[in-house]
């Protein structure tokens, strides 16, 4: 068995995380297929809310409840559901979980500094995901959970969530916020803003803007313990032994520095990288099963089948073989280039992490027959990157 079964079968958690647009996603669904084949129950949780996604798993829609991805013939007895990350609904949800009675609940719900909150796009996103992950990790319907994370260099933020929230509910202000009775923490708002400040909060919002940020403070202090609770144990899951980071990585050049400093941004927080998958990857012709296929023939007797008629004829069509000769060069060279310098990249990812490519597809992976052919490319034993 492969080394990339191997961790499909072995682990509980599996977090994608690398540069934007090198194929997080497409490789995440590849190998929530191929875990689900090795009769794994398998959720892919994405934050991408890119519709191809969706049709390449043969779903109509895709929101934040878990869905069940047909596999038909590809699948076994395990069955693979999918899901994608609504903010704004996680946060509901979430504030849902935590808040200790029904009214509460609706107050925080209803609140505009909440809405305003869960609802913009950073940090919130961050939390939700996080969230979403103890969630689905602690659920007995899954026994491996595959995230995607969001399309940029912060998907560390997924691994400083926790901890930022964590600290922000230990600063000394929110205790000293937790103390004060509501009224007396309008008061103190009022009077710390100033005539000023509150001058442009009205003229922005209204007065009534102040009252929905304290009361906003005083719900969200109350939902500490819940929250501290949880970021905690999300710490915990995400350095766990059953859990897993693999970073996806393409050979291109930008893509590298970015995935360079995702490798180090994991080494620094403590976490062990597991696999690196460089996909989209190029292998030089002829020397791979993925080029089996492909015509490494030199262009040599070309000109004989082009027959040509006469010594003008011939020097063209002698010119024009030579043109893509050295196209063909350029192409080869450049392979090379993108091959060496993922072996390169490859050196840098620490010791005992998997190292594998994934071809560059003449055709964007699909459907789920295409992921599924995808994932197989990835976990054979030849894919695996050395020199
Ligand atoms: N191995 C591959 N061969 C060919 N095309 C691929 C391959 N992997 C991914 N793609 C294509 O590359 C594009 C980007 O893929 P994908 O959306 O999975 O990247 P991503 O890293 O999730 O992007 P983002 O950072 O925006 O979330 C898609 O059009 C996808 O079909
Ligand atoms: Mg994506």
């Amino acid at each position: 068995m492969s080394a990339i079964d191997q961790l499909l079968r072995s682990r509980e958690l599996l977090v994608c995380v690398g540069p934007g647009g090198v194929g997080k996603t497409t490789v995440a669904a590849a190998l929530g297929v191929r875990a689900a084949q090795l009769g794994r129950r398998t959720l892919v949780l994405t934050i991408d809310p890119a519709r191809r996604l969706v049709t390449t798993l043969g779903l109509d829609e895709l929101g934040d409840a878990y869905r069940r991805v047909p596999l038909g013939d590809l699948g076994g007895e395990a069955p693979l559901y999918a899901a994608m990350l609504d903010p704004g609904a996680s946060f509901d949800a979430l504030v849902g979980r935590v808040a200790t009675d029904e009214e509460h609940r609706s107050r925080i719900l209803s609140n505009r500094v909440y809405r305003l909150m869960s609802r913009a796009f950073g940090n919130a996103h961050a939390y939700v995901a996080m969230e979403r992950l103890y969630d689905a990790t602690a659920s007995d319907d899954f026994d491996l959970v595959i995230l995607d994370t969001p399309p940029t260099r912060n998907a560390l933020d997924i691994l400083d969530a926790p901890g930022r929230l964590l600290a922000f509910l230990d600063e000394r202000v929110i205790g000293w916020l937790l103390r004060q009775p509501p009224e007396g923490l309008r008061a103190r708002l009022l009077a710390r803003g100033g005539a000023a400040a509150r001058g442009l909060l009205s003229l922005l919002a209204g007065d009534t803007l102040v009252d929905d940020l304290a009361a906003f403070l005083e719900l969200f202090v109350s939902l500490r313990p819940g929250f501290q609770e949880r970021a905690l144990a999300v710490q915990g899951r995400l350095r766990a032994p059953e859990t897993a980071f693999a970073l996806v990585t393409s050979p291109l050049a930008d893509n590298l520095a970015d995935a360079a400093y995702l490798r180090d941004g994991l080494a620094g927080r403590g976490v062990v990288l597991r696999a690196l998958i460089v996909n989209r990857a190029y292998v030089p012709l002829g020397d791979h099963p993925w080029s089996a296929g492909a015509d490494a023939r030199p262009l040599g007797d070309a000109l004989a089948l082009l027959e040509p008629s006469g010594e003008g004829e011939r020097a063209g069509f002698s010119a024009l073989l030579d043109h893509i000769r050295a196209l063909r060069q350029r192409i080869a060279d450049g392979n090379q280039r993108a091959h060496a310098a993922a072996l390169a990249f490859a050196d840098g990812a620490p010791r005992g992490c998997l190292k594998v490519q994934a071809p560059n597809l003449d055709h964007e992976p699909q459907d789920r027959r295409a992921l599924a052919g995808l994932a197989a490319l990835i976990a054979d034993p030849r894919a695996e990157l050395r020199r």
